[in-house]
């Protein structure tokens, strides 16, 4: 079991989901939990609830201003599905994380610990790494979002590429602040039966959504994500860092595969 006494961890998306489902692991762990959402949550839980808005920058920075250290641990899990304007998608679900680690990386105590809720739609990050990386290298979130504004299908291209980069930035950081002991991760999971699988119904197709539940068996529950979360913010992953976990019941090794290795190996030809 992970042990978080005497950690303070901040955890964003959570009054929903996935994210109030690691703030209960957290604190019956010992956590002191720093909660982020835009929607309050009363879960007693949480220690101090931050409600603010990560869609813009000026809302990360407010956040950010409102969360006092030593944090031991960030978990951006935060984010939206493509039913919302694409600039609003790669903002919650990439830029954000991106910003809100920047700011609050001062108030760290020794050995910080990033976690990042990616999804298995990120699958591609390899492909797109040169793209989405320049990208992420872009400060201004306007000037960051137009570099994308060509990208095919961008609309509903938005979402997947918001978690391809939010995996490239999770990797970004642990190899760019190793020298301070910061280790970061992602974690990838398939369809989970939150309230935002709705969305993903609407913007990817029940075929999609139910057909991969049905090959898994099921959605994930919202626990077994949370599981992996604290996994990687706990000392049990010392030295995991740099990784993004598939947590999907097989989902993407059925994929690769079915579909990928196939693909890979007839453009060999
Ligand atoms: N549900 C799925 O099938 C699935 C699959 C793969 C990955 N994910 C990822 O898991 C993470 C958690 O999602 P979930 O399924 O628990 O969804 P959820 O909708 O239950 O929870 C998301 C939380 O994020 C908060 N949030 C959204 N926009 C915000 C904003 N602008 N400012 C502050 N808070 C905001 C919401 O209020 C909500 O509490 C997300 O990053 C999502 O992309 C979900």
């Amino acid at each position: 079991m992970p042990d978080f006494s005497g950690k303070k961890v901040v955890v964003t998306g959570c009054s929903s989901g996935v994210g109030a489902a690691a703030v209960i692991k957290l604190a019956v762990q010992g956590a002191t939990v720093i909660g982020v959402d835009r929607v309050a949550s009363t879960d007693p839980a949480i220690t101090h609830m931050v409600i603010g808005d990560l869609s813009t920058h000026h809302g990360v920075r407010a956040i950010a201003d409102q969360i006092t250290g030593p944090i031991d641990v960030l978990i951006n899990n935060a984010g939206v599905a493509a039913t919302l304007p694409w600039r609003t998608v790669l903002s919650i679900n990439t830029l954000a994380p991106r910003d809100l680690t920047r700011a609050l990386l001062p108030k760290f105590g020794p050995e910080p610990v990033i976690v990042t809720t990616a999804s298995q739609a990120g699958f591609k990050w390899q492909q797109n790494f040169a793209r989405l990386n320049a990208f992420l290298a872009i400060d201004d979130w306007d000037t960051a979002l137009d570099s994308l504004a060509d990208f095919p299908d961008i609309d509903t291209a938005c979402y997947n590429l918001s978690k391809e980069a939010a995996i490239i930035n999770s990797g970004n950081l642990a190899v760019d602040a190793k020298h301070i002991g910061l280790r970061s991760n992602s974690v990838s999971p398939g369809t989970i039966g939150t309230p935002l699988l709705a969305d993903f119904t609407a913007t990817m197709g029940a075929e999609n959504i139910d057909g991969a539940a049905m090959w898994a068996g099921r959605h994930a529950h919202a626990e077994e994500i949370a599981d992996a979360l604290l996994f990687l913010a706990s000392s049990e992953s010392s030295w995991v860092s740099g990784a993004d976990i598939p947590v999907d019941g097989g989902l993407s090794s059925m994929v690769f595969r079915n579909y990928i290795a196939p693909a890979m190996a007839a453009a060999a030809q």
